[in-house]
């Protein structure tokens, strides 16, 4: 199989979706790879290195695109590489399809094979794609929001961990998945006081005693938010119903009763975000807009920031997946993994993915019904 990796056009994505370790293990396997002259260098990677393991080096994205049978990418195709959409090519990368209707159009009309990093999920129910992204972000989300809580960056001028004889900042963590953790790991670190709000009682009974009394835990409803949000100094989206759209449960009610100054990170942006007055994403270039004197947060691709870290944690997890897609093409490996499969989003102009089918009101099919 012929596999391409094109640069990341997404502003400021760092990301890239192989290693030069991804194409020696492809090269290893029998497979052609195509990578995007400089599609590394933001996370370290030069062109040589990628030729040293293999890769042949090209200098335009439409030429990797027109001759791949797999592009391999971090972030959703954007609008102007839709083009390069048709019957006989497999997309796999992170799409979040729900929350994107012009792309999911685009995919289903040109038939394209379109398997989601996000969706690829274990008999656990885990989503080991996302996972490690996770990791990055939530770890990052606290301090991204740190940053934004210093009166210089336009913040309540509040340090986490406050000194001797003045209280810590309040972090509230919506969601105690894994996003979440890896925020109250760093929040606990900096010596933060911490609350986290989650509808799943075995995650929080789980928090509660990792964090040996570090946190508050609250089950998460309507009434809970209230109180939680309004004593936060910064508070971090961290929810998710998998392939689905996130929920509003942070109102605009709830951000209005917050103090001046206070930060929002919305981590869950990339499925919609789960805040009322985050109605799109923000971006590295401009990662912050105030509403109700409260500082946003929304931007979807935060591992971005940290390029190195991000694109080995990502890769060390994509590739096994990959692999067995290019060896036994997708059908085949869908079909001997239960995992990947769940990752199979739309084929052949299908939805076979249903909460994306659910999220636009649009006609589901089953993939065993199809492969
Ligand atoms: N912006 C970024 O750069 C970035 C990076 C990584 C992940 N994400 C996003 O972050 C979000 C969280 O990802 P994750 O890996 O932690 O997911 P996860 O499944 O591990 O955790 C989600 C948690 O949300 C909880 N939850 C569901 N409904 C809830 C509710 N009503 N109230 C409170 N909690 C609720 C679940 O019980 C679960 O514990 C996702 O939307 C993911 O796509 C964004």
């Amino acid at each position: 199989m012929i596999i391409g990796v094109p640069k990341e056009i997404k502003p400021q994505e760092n990301r890239v979706s192989l290693t030069p370790a991804g194409v020696d293990s492809f090269k290893r396997a029998g497979h052609t790879i195509y990578v995007e002259s400089g599609a590394g260098i933001s996370a370290g990677f030069s062109d040589n290195e990628y030729e040293k393991f293999g890769a042949e080096i090209f200098k335009s994205a439409s030429d990797i695109w027109k001759n791949a049978n797999m592009i391999l990418k971090v972030k959703e195709p954007l609008e102007e590489e839709y083009k390069y959409f048709r019957e006989d090519l497999i997309i796999f990368t992170f799409l979040h399809l729900a929350n994107e209707l012009s792309l999911t159009k685009a995919l289903i009309e040109a038939k394209t094979t379109a398997i989601a990093y996000e969706t690829v999920q274990l008999p656990s129910r885990l989503l080991p794609l996302l996972t490690p992204m996770s990791e990055v972000a939530g770890r990052m989300a606290v301090q991204k929001g740190a940053i934004h809580l210093e009166t210089i960056n336009g913040g309540k001028g509040k340090l986490i961990d406050g000194v001797p004889g003045v209280p810590p900042a309040h972090i509230v963590v919506v969601g105690g998945g894994i996003v979440g953790t890896g925020a109250i790991r760093r929040a606990i670190g900096l010596g933060a006081r911490v609350t986290v709000l989650d509808i799943d009682i075995d995650r929080l009974r789980y928090l509660g005693e990792v964090f040996m009394g570090k946190i508050e835990t609250l089950y998460s409803n309507n009434y809970n938010m209230i109180k939680a949000i309004e004593t936060a100094d910064l508070v971090i989206g961290a929810v998710l119903i998998p392939g689905s759209k996130a929920p509003k449960l942070i109102t605009e009610n709830m951000v209005k009763k917050m103090e001046k100054g206070s930060v929002i990170v919305d981590v869950a942006i990339d499925q919609g975000g789960c805040v009322e007055t985050i109605d799109k994403a923000t971006t590295h270039e401009n990662p912050t807009f105030t509403k109700h004197g409260v500082i946003h947060y929304a931007v979807a691709n935060i591992p971005g920031a940290v390029a190195k870290t991000s694109t080995l944690a990502l890769t060390n997890v994509t590739l096994s997946y990959a692999l067995q897609i290019a060896n036994m093409g997708w059908k085949k490996a869908a079909k001997r993994n239960e995992a990947l499969a769940k990752g199979v989003n739309l084929v052949d102009g299908n939805i076979v993915y249903k909460s994306i089918a659910d999220a636009f009101d649009m006609e589901y099919k089953e993939l065993k019904d199809i492969i």
